[in-house]
């Protein structure tokens, strides 16, 4: 009863006009384990939409499925109305969806500005088009490159740009994590996907990267956030998507999700459902005192 239902769902969900991404009864098997399952997802330009759920519960999974690192054992994948499902990464990057990863991948002896270079060059056409003819970059689209990857530093306040021409790996770990962000938003995305970009940093760091992070949010780009730390995730998130055993459990708004019966079960626990709907109460509070 219950497979014919799940079947019926996955059936029933149509393309949605105006998303950016779209997942239809996206899934991946890995031998028995089923770690992403029938997952119908969807995102429009300019949301921030969170996604929980406990450890191993395929949250990382299903962001390599929508870059296409993993090709889904099932479902369809939609980019602005685009089947893209099965495509490698490269093509992906150019239909504008760029990540970060949970564990930072940089190129730690090249220079900061040139990470972010390389992110840009992942999508310069002539570039590729010169790498096929092992043409080296004109002057013109050096220059171009560069003021485009300075104009992605300047982003990150003075958390970047002073240390434009140092070492990758000297940074302090907590930039070389926004640095990973600069490098994916170099590329200029429409969607961009960040998986626990706070891990590991401090509550200052941590408060200085959901601020950087709200401001690269635009009518242009949509975030689509991995993230355990719940006063991050619940307040910047405009949708949270709870994944459990590679299953969504629930959707819905901060508050909606973190009063979920099935959400507090798996993941909250009831400590951090009050904690979560304290800080939502002071945020109210704030904003209906317009601040
Ligand atoms: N390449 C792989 N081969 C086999 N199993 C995998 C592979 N990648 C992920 N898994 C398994 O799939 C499940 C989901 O893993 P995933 O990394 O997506 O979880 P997660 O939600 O990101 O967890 P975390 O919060 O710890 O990062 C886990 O059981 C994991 O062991
Ligand atoms: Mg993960």
């Amino acid at each position: 009863m219950a497979v014919a239902r799940e079947r019926l769902s996955t059936a029933q969900a149509t393309v949605q006009p105006g998303a950016l991404l779209q997942t239809i009864g996206l899934t991946k098997s890995f031998g028995g384990l089923a770690a992403v399952q029938n997952i119908d997802f969807h995102i429009s330009p300019g949301e921030i939409v969170g996604v929980i759920g406990p450890n191993g519960a395929g949250k990382s999974t299903f962001f390599n499925l929508i870059t296409g690192l993993y090709k889904p054992t099932r479902g369809r994948i939609l980019v602005a109305g685009q089947d893209v499902t099965g495509k490698r990464p490269d093509i992906l990057l150019r239909a504008g969806v760029a990540r970060t990863f949970q564990n930072i991948r940089l190129f730690q002896n090249m220079t900061v500005l040139d990470n972010v270079l390389v992110g840009y060059h992942t999508r310069l056409k002539s570039r590729l088009v010169g790498d096929i003819l092992k043409l080296p970059p004109t002057r013109r689209e050096e220059r171009e490159a560069e003021r485009r990857a300075f104009e992605v530093l300047r982003l990150f306040d003075d958390r970047l740009v002073p240390h434009s021409y140092e070492l990758a790996r000297n940074l302090a770990y907590a930039d070389r994590r926004l640095l990973e962000i600069a490098r994916a938003l170099a590329s200029s995305p429409k969607l961009l996907l960040l998986d626990e970009p706070t891990v590991g940093m401090n509550p200052a760091e941590t408060e200085n990267a959901i601020r950087i992070i709200a401001k690269i949010r635009s009518a242009d780009l949509a975030i689509i956030l991995i993230e355990h730390k719940l006063n991050v995730v619940m307040g910047m998130s405009n949708r949270v998507v709870v994944l459990d055993y590679g299953e969504k459990i629930a959707e819905g708004t901060p508050r909606e999700v973190q009063t979920n019966e099935k959400v507090i079960e798996a993941y909250l626990g009831r400590k951090a459902a009050a904690q979560a709907a304290a800080m939502l109460d002071r945020r109210d509070a704030l904003e209906e005192a317009g601040q």
